[in-house]
């Protein structure tokens, strides 16, 4: 461990289930305790689909960075509520299309941060920040975060799994509007969040009751909105499954077109600001 990530160590809750955490568990990861299984493994025992959700989620969020780096030529990612590092990270999809991409991962979780960074012995093109979408004007001040991210230039911001913890009173729509304001024209907006469905909100009374942060499923307006003053490219807000599949194996669904129909609470979308 860096001496400058003692601090956020100590922060480390391993009484309470963690998002960052469950999610690792989710994707096979070793990075979680006893109390983020138990509150995973209800989760799958009241909607057995959850994990795939999970997968699918995490191929959405690969094939939009590959289609940013390979089809629309982005060469720095800001990825919001990064999570901790598992298969088909970002900085692996982007740096494959160009080395020279630059990634820049944010979370609030000081566990995903302290062990992000270990994992991910990052090169020079990479980072782990602390940082928190509830504050952008600080993830967006921060020197380190602008050693690696020019906002003159494009930039894609991902915003994938997240935005669905943030509450009304918390002002997503306000966030959202000050990162367009810092993003120069040409940058793209990813993000995925889940539906207001009888299955979101039986997950979201087991995160409640385990003392997880709770979340907030919103309709497939609300999350349209989340898009104003961008420009949606096709196919616009989709189900997971439906955004852009891949024509080939190079990046993988994750799932197959059968389980495409139970996968039907969380959409994802990208758009452009011009
Ligand atoms: C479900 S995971 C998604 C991980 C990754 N974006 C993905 O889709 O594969 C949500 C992540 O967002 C982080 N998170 C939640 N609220 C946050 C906030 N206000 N600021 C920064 N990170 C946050 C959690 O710690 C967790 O790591």
């Amino acid at each position: 461990m860096a001496d400058d990530d003692r601090p956020l160590a100590t922060q480390i809750d391993t009484g309470r289930p963690s998002v960052a955490r469950m999610y690792d568990y989710y994707l096979g990861g070793k990075d979680n305790y006893v109390v983020d299984r138990a509150a995973a493994d209800q989760m799958m025992s009241a909607v057995p689909e959850s994990r795939e959700m999970v997968a699918a989620n995490r191929a959405f969020l690969a094939r939009a960075v590959h289609h940013l780096a390979a089809e629309m030529g982005i060469r720095q990612f800001l990825d919001i509520g990064s999570g901790l590092p598992t298969q088909q990270n970002v900085h692996e999809v982007a740096q494959a299309v160009d080395p020279d991409s630059r990634v820049v991962y944010v979370d609030h979780d000081p566990h995903a941060v302290v062990h992000g960074r270990a994992l991910l012995a990052t090169g020079k093109n990479t980072l782990f920040t602390h940082g928190d979408l509830l504050r952008p004007e600080e993830i967006l001040n921060d020197p380190k975060v602008r050693a690696l991210i020019d906002f003159d230039r494009p930039v894609a911001i991902l915003i994938v799994a997240i935005l669905h913890f943030v509450s009304d009173e918390d002002d997503p729509t306000g966030i959202l509007h000050r990162l367009h304001e810092a993003m120069a024209p040409g940058s793209y907006l990813a993000i995925s969040h889940i539906l207001d469905d009888p299955r979101t909100h039986a997950i979201g009374k087991i995160l409640t009751a385990s003392g997880a942060p709770p979340w907030y499923p919103r309709s497939r307006s609300e999350i349209t909105g989340f898009f104003d003053g961008f420009e949606l490219v096709d196919p616009g807000v989709t189900v997971l499954p439906q955004w852009r599949p891949p024509a080939s194996a190079a990046v993988p669904l994750h799932h197959t077109p059968d389980s495409a129909q139970e996968l039907r609470w969380q959409v994802a979308g990208i758009a452009r600001r011009d």
